[in-house]
């Protein structure tokens, strides 16, 4: 019912999130977050989240996760960090990233918050174009 409810959710937020669980595989992704990585829920959901992002941090993710459930060591929880995604055609995009933790029942669930900063970095080089 929890996962219902969490699905209605998030193909109604404006955001692009991604749900992950705690080993770091897709469990949800909002219509936002489809649109900008290229990709259905249905084609990648139990997939790892490091399909979204190039190497090395790809093949070095799952520790991160590793490292966090061990050490409860926050990085980017609660902090937030701009970072490089990839779109399902391989080409990368700066994003904004923060994450916050969520459990329901005895599920640990990671929740993505993502803002695109394409739009911005493009105005910023071009006002520094002008200069
Ligand atoms: C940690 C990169 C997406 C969940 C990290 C760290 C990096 C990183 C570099 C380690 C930070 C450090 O040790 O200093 C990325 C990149 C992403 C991405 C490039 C691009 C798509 C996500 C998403 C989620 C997520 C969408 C959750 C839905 C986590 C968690 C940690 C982590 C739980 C460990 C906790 C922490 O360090 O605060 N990620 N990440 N990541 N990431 Fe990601």
């Amino acid at each position: 019912a929890a996962e219902a409810r969490l699905r209605s959710i998030l193909e109604t937020v404006p955001d692009a999130m991604i749900i992950i669980d705690e080993r770091g595989r897709i469990e949800s992704l909002s219509s936002t977050a489809e649109g900008l990585f290229g990709y259905k829920l249905e084609e990648v959901a139990g997939k790892n989240v490091s399909m979204f992002m190039p190497s090395p941090h790809r093949e070095q993710h799952d520790s991160y996760l590793e490292r966090y459930l061990k050490t409860g060591e926050r990085h980017i929880i609660g902090i937030g960090r701009i970072v490089v995604g990839q779109r399902r055609d391989g080409t990368t995009f700066p994003m904004h990233l923060t994450i916050g933790e969520l459990r329901t029942g005895e599920k640990h669930y990671f929740t993505g918050f993502i803002r695109d900063l394409t739009d911005q970095q493009l105005t910023e080089s071009r006002l520094k174009d002008l200069q």
